[in-house]
């Protein structure tokens, strides 16, 4: 059915002259007050980060009591108070932040406290500053929106104050698998990729919107809790409650940030140039695990070394593992700090480490271009095979080559997986396929000065599978744009020739 355009154009100049000319009504003279997105803009996770500002830094002061044994139910309790501070990217009417699961007890921006209202009807005026959640388990929809009152004016900058709390569960992610804060028996496994941080902080839940952040993390004594970057000074214990404080310093995507919980035992070392190595180990592991662990954790010093030499230095000030006895079913390269569950295996060690390079300094700018993580993180196991005296890079990737070209591995179009088919085989091992025919194709010293470049350019930032094409073209002088649709557009076995 077509409306005649005139009865349209008609409706819609009633409709402006009916429009209230409050103040966040535009003007031709003063700023414009709008709402910022309730979402980053991510296809796959359209409600994770939020729009009109960035955030600067976190400071998470979280207190923590975990389950206890068995038959106590698996739930802990936290309680948070999560200082943000933001930079306004707009005029700013309100704006949202990713909570799940977690209720505010008190929220004030710039000092000036927010009363807690009912969600409004859309369109509906709330007056005064305020906020309110809202939560949509089956859509995936997890926002606290905040209205700040004075609101805030583009480039402004403004601190938030959430106080939050609630029961711990174990979350589950898109797909099904746990992630987030995943409540243990002593403590919890803290990993959140790709959009679980909302789980236990307000968070603007992206990884375009990194930031610095610090910890404050209260356990019961005798618990350890273990977060990114370093410690920011001795865990203090007082009426049997244990504080231990960490501070990151450079910036981080969301989905790397963690504060696992555990009966860790801490251990600090440093590499022969200085590097802080902090491990934390689950006393609980079993002899045989902690036997492979302790093995793989000491190849860590030699591991940096052998990227560093590879591609760019070591990118922020610290590293170490977390090795917990309990499972998630699969190792996170939280930043600084990869966690692992039950065992740290040589190979994923190293693929945990090379996502600290690939994924970290340099983060996805789109959940679908997650091969760019995946692909580089398991090339990189590949090369530290070869560098061991193991299978070798050629051999890993004539492997890959010879699954079937029928098999249904090679119908994933990796350069858009889908939500859910983020953690694929593809992704890391066509992913990592690429890589090296790309590498047979330019030749070593080009494919490995374009991945200096990849690391150089977009260090600290993000960057999407386009961009990389881009900075492969410039170091090569080659057209790649068939090489590239062939190997990652095209839903087929890569031929070659
Ligand atoms: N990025 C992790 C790795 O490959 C895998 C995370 C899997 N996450 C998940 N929700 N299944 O090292
Ligand atoms: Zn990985």
């Amino acid at each position: 059915l077509t409306r005649p355009r005139t009865s349209k154009a008609l409706a819609a100049a009633v409709i402006a002259l009916l429009l209230p000319l409050g103040s966040g009504a535009a003007t031709a003279a003063g700023p414009r007050f709008v709402p910022g997105a309730p979402g980053a803009g991510d296809a796959y996770f359209p409600t994770a980060g939020n729009g009109g500002y960035d955030v600067a830094h976190y400071d998470l002061d979280l207190d923590y009591t975990p389950p206890g044994p068995a038959p106590a139910p698996l739930t802990g309790q936290l309680q948070g108070v999560a200082t943000i501070d933001l930079v306004a990217t707009q005029d700013l009417d309100r704006f949202n932040l990713d909570l799940r699961g977690l209720d505010v007890t008190a929220l004030s921006v710039g000092g000036k406290v927010a009363a807690e209202v009912s969600a409004p009807a859309p369109g509906a005026v709330v007056e005064g500053a305020a906020y309110w959640q809202t939560q949509d388990d089956s859509a995936r929809v997890w926002e606290l929106t905040v209205q700040p009152r004075p609101k805030l004016k583009a480039g402004q900058r403004a601190r938030v104050v959430v106080a939050y709390g609630g029961v711990t569960t174990r979350p589950t992610d898109i797909e099904g698998a746990l992630y987030g804060w995943v409540t243990t028996r002593d403590g919890a496994m803290v990993v959140s990729e790709p959009e679980g941080s909302m789980t236990w902080y307000p968070v603007s839940d992206h990884p375009t919107d990194k930031a610095t952040y610090a910890f404050e993390i209260t356990v019961p004594e005798g618990k350890v809790a273990v977060a990114n970057g370093l410690p920011a000074g001795p865990p203090v214990t007082s009426n049997g409650r244990t504080t231990w404080a960490w501070n990151a310093p450079d910036g981080q995507a969301s989905y790397l940030t963690t504060a696992s919980v555990g009966d860790y035992t801490l251990r600090t070392s440093e590499t022969a140039d200085g590097l802080p190595i902090i491990d934390a180990v689950d006393d609980a592991l079993t002899p045989a695990n902690l036997a492979a662990t302790n093995a793989s954790l000491a190849l860590q010093d030699d591991m940096i070394a052998f990227f560093e030499e590879t591609f760019t230095p070591y990118p922020f000030g610290s590293y170490g593992s977390i090795v917990d006895d309990d499972s998630v079913g699969y190792a996170l390269e939280t930043q600084t700090r990869p966690f692992y569950s039950r065992v740290a295996r040589e190979g994923t060690v190293a693929h945990e480490l090379a996502h600290q390079w690939f994924g970290n300094a340099v983060s996805p700018e789109r959940w679908q271009d997650i091969w760019l993580n995946e692909g580089w993180a398991t090339y990189c196991e590949w090369l530290w095979s070869e560098n061991q005296g193991r299978a070798t890079a050629q051999t890993r990737f004539e492997s890959v080559m010879a699954t079937p070209a029928d098999n249904a591995f090679w119908e994933l179009d990796v350069s858009d997986p889908g939500p859910l088919g983020l953690f694929l085989r593809p992704n890391y091992d066509r992913g990592a396929a690429t890589l090296h025919a790309l590498r047979l194709r330019l030749g070593d010293d080009v494919f490995f000065a374009g991945s200096r470049e990849w690391l150089t350019r977009h260090d600290d930032g993000t960057a999407t599978t386009e961009d990389f094409e881009t900075v492969f073209e410039e170091v090569s002088g080659e057209d790649l744009g068939a090489f590239f649709d062939t190997w990652l557009r095209t839903p087929a076995w890569p031929s070659m020739s």
